[in-house]
């Protein structure tokens, strides 16, 4: 399996990694990534930092495009986003456990208690208002359920407070937040370990929905198909991946014990939306390094733009969701990158009775892999390609009649990071939104009496292309 420094080898061999020197970590790291992110630019690795020494870095941009994605699942740099998606619907799933070792590379530095400083470490404060230094962008955030025993890891944004003090933001209703609720609920702290520099492979498997129960260690164990090494934390006696770059072990002390203001951050909706607020902190006791270490940096910008291909690592868990509500008929599914992978979700499918477009709709919005910040949700036939939005809204404004193919469903799975959320919501704590769903399907019971599509039919096509393509060279392409 590729740690991170493997998969950044791998990419300065592939000449898609951009190593830079003395460059502040104060805003003007944060915003190359960005200026690169929007070119479609390398893989960063950044070094020298002022005050640091030498070889304490910071990555980022790491698997940012289509091509870093495929390698750090281990797929070769050229493979097809649908390729990649149908590798990370994982559909004959079976868990591979991590396995135990004594000791790792992670474990070469290490310092307990008072030696603990987390401003060891070249820490970006990415955006113009953010808050604080985030060490947490690219990170595993790993919590074991009380009750039943399964590891979970989520990515959750960290930000520094002091030498041993994080501030760690988890959204209601994912995996992790239902967890650390039961520790908190029995009035005790939540283990935790963060690994601040994943293997890519842990991280987007950490980053996805993968379903309650299931470990994304195992699930990162199964795409990788090799188990991840583990050294069994001290303190928390949580796994700690062997060969990260940097770990800490820690409590996640319950609210009223202590938190203090977090935020803002630069959110992947593209706004400061979450805004600044009080949220329980991690105690630092532990903190592990490679010599050399590199911190992952996975900063959220405004879509389409991301640290990573947000569309390919969301559509794969809806899709699965979906079929298993029982949608049959499903082309193809894409979460797109304008709504940063979440809130624009379209799917492209055979009708074969009434009600099967807001049937695959509905779905969308009450599963867990889609439902999440989802706001727009447009059903399209299947000669649609939901990856091309001028497709998709030619066929909103042709096949759908805005009075009988919209409805607005209320009440639904929302963040306090969505801009639009009016201040007395914000407020009173309520954070759920609507979702405008629009079937933009030809209308099933007349679909024989709509008028055929004005293009040439593939038959057609392919035999003009034949005759003529050795003269015009544009055909060839
Ligand atoms: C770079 C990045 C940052 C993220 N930050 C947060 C965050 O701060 N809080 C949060 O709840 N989810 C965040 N997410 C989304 C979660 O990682 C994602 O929903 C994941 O599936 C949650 O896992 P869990 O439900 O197992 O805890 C982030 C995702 C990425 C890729």
């Amino acid at each position: 399996m590729l740690d991170l420094r493997g998969f950044l080898r791998k990419v300065r061999e592939d000449g898609d990694l951009q190593e830079l020197e003395q460059v502040d970590w104060d805003l003007e790291l944060g915003t190359l990534t960005e200026l690169l992110a929007e070119k479609g630019g390398p893989a960063l690795l950044f070094d020298k930092f002022k005050g640091y020494p030498e070889g304490y870095r910071v990555a980022t941009n790491v698997c940012g495009t289509v091509r870093r994605f495929a390698t750090a699942i281990g797929m070769p740099p050229d493979t097809g986003r649908l390729d990649i998606i149908k590798k990370w619907r994982a559909v004959d799933f079976k868990p591979v456990k991590p396995v135990e070792v004594k000791t790792g590379p992670v474990m070469e530095n290490i310092h307990l208690g008072n030696d603990v400083n987390l401003y060891e470490f070249p820490v970006p404060r990415y955006h113009e208002h953010d808050g604080g230094r985030y060490i947490g962008t690219g990170v595993a955030v790993i919590i074991r359920d009380p009750d039943e025993g399964y590891v979970n890891v989520g990515v959750q944004r960290v930000m520094v407070h002091d030498e041993k003090i994080l501030g760690l933001y988890i959204s209601p209703g994912k995996h992790n937040a239902i967890i650390r609720q039961k520790y908190w609920a029995r009035g005790e702290s939540c283990p935790v370990v963060m690994d601040f520099g994943p293997a890519p492979i842990l991280f987007l498997s950490a980053a996805s929905h993968v379903p309650w129960g299931i470990s994304e260690f195992d699930w990162a164990g199964y795409l990788a198909n090799e188990p991840i090494e583990v050294v069994r934390g001290e303190i928390t006696g949580l796994p700690v991946p062997a060969n990260s770059e940097i770990v800490i072990e820690g409590e996640y002390l319950p609210p009223e014990v202590e938190s203090r203001i977090e935020g803002p951050l630069g959110e992947w909706t593209g706004y400061y939306g979450g805004g600044e607020r009080r949220e329980p902190v991690v105690r630092v006791k532990a903190l592990y390094h490679r010599g050399n270490p590199i911190l992952f940096g996975a900063p959220p910008m405004k879509p389409p733009n991301y640290a990573f291909a947000v569309q390919v690592r969301t559509t794969p868990f809806l899709w699965n969701d979906l079929e298993k509500a029982g949608v049959r008929g499903i082309k193809s599914v894409w979460e797109h990158e304008a709504g940063g992978g979440r809130m624009i979700t379209i799917i492209s499918l055979k009708q074969d009775h009434g009600g099967h477009a807001r049937q695959a709709g509905l779905a969308v919005v009450g599963s867990h892999g889609g439902g999440y910040m989802s706001k727009l949700v447009i059903v399209v036939d299947e000669d649609i390609d939901p990856t091309d939005l001028n497709e998709v809204l030619w066929a909103v404004v042709t096949r759908a009649n805005f009075d009988t193919s919209v409805d607005i469903i209320k009440g639904c799975w929302g963040s306090r990071l969505d801009p639009a959320l009016p201040p007395d919501k914000r407020e009173k704590g309520d954070f759920t939104h609507s979702v405008m769903l629009i079937d933009a399907c030809k209308p099933f019971y007349w679909r024989d009496l709509f008028p055929p599509v004005n293009k040439a039919s593939e038959e057609l096509r392919t035999k003009i292309i034949k005759k003529w393509r050795d003269k015009i060279p544009l055909l060839k392409a």
